[in-house]
């Protein structure tokens, strides 16, 4: 979302001082998640070899960091990397699935060929199908207490169903195809929905758990999540523009492709510098939800600035 104005640019070294200083906490997720992804026997070795390729790749791991961070604001808690890796997998299962040839069908994602491309239509459904479903195990098995466990398989599985994540990928997928005969006014508001299922959702679930697993009281969880609602559409907003701008080198991904496939996007809707305007107020709306968290919220304000002036 650069830009040439001297603002910009000063916003662009704010987002690589932000990625400077998350670099540590992305390396313990990392790390982590390598250990979650090492199977027995019984999962086969291409399978094994798909999820990892997808699951490992380089990665902004910002759902991760939200969780850890949202837990961090509000005292912190023994779960919360647990938590951090389920989200980052529901994520990547997410991914795997909106680059098959059926959805998206790109052949770049983080900086290398898409899961399909590599493995196999059918290996990519099964990487991403596993994904998905240890996500929950994982949760399950290693957040404690059981009723944290419970009401964080709640809370992601809401996030991740049929009325947020994967129905507004549908709807995305749907929106591709329709003609014109809705007011600008109401596009807008079909494409607002659009992104706060697809995109939102699981923002609010990370910083939802990363509160859960903190034992946060209820005005900080709700702080937490009007900060995802905002961050979550900003943060697909940013996505569009990032596509508009077309930078694939720097995305690790195909760019201009909305355009090509006829998406319902904000800058096609709205403009450049309008969606820009938006994306800048939901930031400033995102920070001030959590101005009563205090000193303890500062790298969430760091990445909301950062969502808004990343470059890839
Ligand atoms: C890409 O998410 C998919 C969207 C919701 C726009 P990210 O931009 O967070 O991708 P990674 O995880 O860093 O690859
Ligand atoms: C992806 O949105 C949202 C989910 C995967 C749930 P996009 O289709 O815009 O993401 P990119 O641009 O391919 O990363
Ligand atoms: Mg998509
Ligand atoms: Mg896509
Ligand atoms: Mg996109």
């Amino acid at each position: 979302m650069a830009s040439s104005s001297a603002a910009a640019s000063a916003g662009f070294l704010d987002a690589l001082d932000f990625l400077e200083r998350a670099a540590p906490m992305r390396t313990r997720i990392e790390a982590a998640l390598e250990v979650y992804s090492r199977y027995d026997a019984d999962c086969p070795i291409v399978l094994r070899d798909a999820i990892r390729h997808s699951l490992l790749a380089p990665a902004k791991r910002l759902r991760p960091m939200l969780v850890l961070m949202a837990a961090e604001s509000c005292g912190g808690g023994p779960s919360a990397m647990a938590a951090a890796c389920a989200v980052e997998m529901v994520h990547t299962y997410s991914l795997i699935h909106d680059d098959l040839p059926a959805m998206d069908d790109d052949e770049l994602r983080r900086g290398i060929p898409t899961c399909h491309v590599k493995y196999g239509e059918a290996t990519a459904i099964l990487a991403g199908d596993a994904l998905l479903t240890q996500a929950f195990e994982l949760l399950a098995t290693e957040v404690r207490p059981l009723e944290v466990a419970a009401r964080c398989c709640a809370e992601l599985g809401r996030a991740a169903g049929a009325s947020r994540l994967v129905g507004g990928q549908s709807d995305d997928l749907a929106a591709e195809s329709r003609g014109g005969s809705e007011s600008p006014e109401e596009s807008l508001a079909r494409l607002e929905a659009i992104h706060r299922r697809k995109t939102g959702a699981l923002f609010v679930a990370s910083l939802r758990l990363g509160a859960l697993v903190a034992d946060a009281p209820e005005p900080f969880d709700a702080a937490l999540a009007a900060y995802g609602r905002a961050l979550g559409l900003a943060f697909q907003i940013a996505d569009d523009l990032l596509d508009h701008e077309g930078n694939a080198a720097a995305l690790g991904k195909r760019a201009r492709k909305d355009g090509d496939r006829g998406k319902l996007t904000f800058p096609a809707l709205l403009g450049v510098e309008s969606s820009r305007r938006r994306a800048a107020a939901l930031i400033d709306e995102a920070v001030g939800s959590i101005e009563s968290l205090g000193p303890q919220a500062v790298s969430l304000r760091a990445l909301a600035r950062y969502v808004l002036d990343r470059t890839h």
